[in-house]
């Protein structure tokens, strides 16, 4: 426990559960604070964990006892608590997207650089066995040569479930940069980065409604699209068509599907970690699909599982789930929004490398 990665957490809301119990225990990393706008939340939890310190935001960007900070606040906060970590030469891995916008985002990754500090960023679930496995099949040449490939998110909206969704309907939130970087991310490691997008997005209602917790009933602003579609075309060529909406009941369409010039690959959902990936090879139709075994990613992983990667890269590797590639998502997603505006096709100024893929890794190696 001695020489545990110290980490403070900033942001104590619905998903810093999920973080906890992934990291707290874990021997290679020790939560030594953690901090919210809302004292009492920070409070509670540290009341909870032996150990922590409840601190002001402030205090623990401060401390000299936090290597990384977590930051698991809304979007919109995303970039100054990233840039307050930074300033006092610490880490910092948050929440997607990287920053609410792109300008914004390309200034936290200079002043890591500057300050010779590193960003990660979620999604981690990527580096599960489904995504990873999918990776796999398609290197191994599953599907032959990638042709194209489509991703689907289908949702009415997240106010149905989250007591303060107000975050998902201004700028940061919209379903494609709430849950587009799963999608997006994903289609890195399976396809490779993208060179330019044409996209088109609706927003066809001004509020929405909250359905659950203490503020059920009460009707919210909607200040961003709430369906964004597009097509996305990848470095290697392959084109993929996106479509991302809060304004949907229901989808029967494949999470991710990659086509090829011998098969199709039906790639599970990326907000989870594993699920079944499912090939249909050319002239098997008879025989019907066939569930791949998992062959890559972190086994039973969950939320955090990013983190630990990046800590355990320690400058001998590239962290996975690296703010490079959260840059290249967010200027991807920015520029869709932006060619809908301005009704045209536009090429992307950011590329990245694909993340390096993960090696089938049972949990004892990364519990
Ligand atoms: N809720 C989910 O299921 C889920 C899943 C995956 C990712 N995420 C992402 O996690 C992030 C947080 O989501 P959430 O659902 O936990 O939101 P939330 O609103 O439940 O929690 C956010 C917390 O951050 C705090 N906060 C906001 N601004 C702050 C600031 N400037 N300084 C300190 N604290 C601040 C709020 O007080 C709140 O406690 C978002 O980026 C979201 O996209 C959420």
């Amino acid at each position: 426990m001695g020489d545990a990665h110290r980490i403070g957490v900033v942001g104590l809301g619905v998903i810093s559960r999920a973080y906890l119990d992934t990291l707290v225990g874990h021997p290679a990393v020790r939560i030594t604070a953690v901090a919210d706008l809302d004292a009492s939340r920070s409070a509670a939890v540290a009341a909870q964990l032996p150990g922590v310190q409840a601190l002001s935001v402030e205090e623990l960007l401060r401390s000299p006892d936090v290597d990384t900070v977590l930051n698991l606040t809304v979007p919109a906060a995303h970039a100054e608590i990233a840039l307050g970590a930074i300033a006092h030469g610490k880490h910092v891995y948050g929440e997607k997207p990287l920053a609410a916008e792109l300008t914004e985002a390309r200034t936290v990754l200079e002043a890591a650089a500057k300050a010779a500090v590193g960003v990660g960023c979620a999604p981690d679930t990527v580096l599960g066995t489904g995504v990873q496995t999918a990776r796999a099949a398609v290197e191994a040449g599953a599907v032959g040569r990638p042709l194209f490939a489509s991703a689907v998110m289908v949702t009415p909206g997240h106010e149905r479930w989250h007591p303060h969704p107000d975050f998902y309907y201004t700028a940061g939130g919209g379903p494609l940069l709430d849950m587009g970087p799963y999608y997006l991310s994903s289609l890195v490691h399976l396809l490779g980065p993208v060179r330019a997008v044409i996209g088109a997005s609706s927003r066809l209602r001004t509020e929405r409604v909250i359905g659950s917790g203490p503020r059920a009933g009460e009707r919210i602003p909607v200040e961003v699209d709430s369906h964004v579609s597009g097509v996305l075309e990848h470095e290697g060529g392959t084109l993929t068509t996106i479509t991302t909406s809060f304004d949907g009941v229901a989808t029967t369409a494949a999470p991710i599907e990659v086509h090829g010039d011998k098969g199709t690959l039906m790639v599970p959902d990326p907000n989870n970690f594993d699920g079944d990936v499912r090939l249909l090879e050319l002239g098997e139709r008879e025989k019907g699909w066939r569930t791949l075994l998992p062959s890559a990613g972190y086994v039973g992983a969950a939320r955090g599982v990013g983190l630990l990667d990046f800590v355990a890269s320690d400058g001998l590797r590239a962290p996975r789930a690296s703010g490079e590639l959260a840059l290249h998502v967010l200027e991807t997603m920015t520029a869709l929004l932006r060619s809908s505006a301005e009704g045209r096709r536009i090429e992307l100024s950011t590329s990245v490398e694909r993340p390096v893929p993960v090696p089938l890794t049972p949990p004892p190696e990364w519990r």
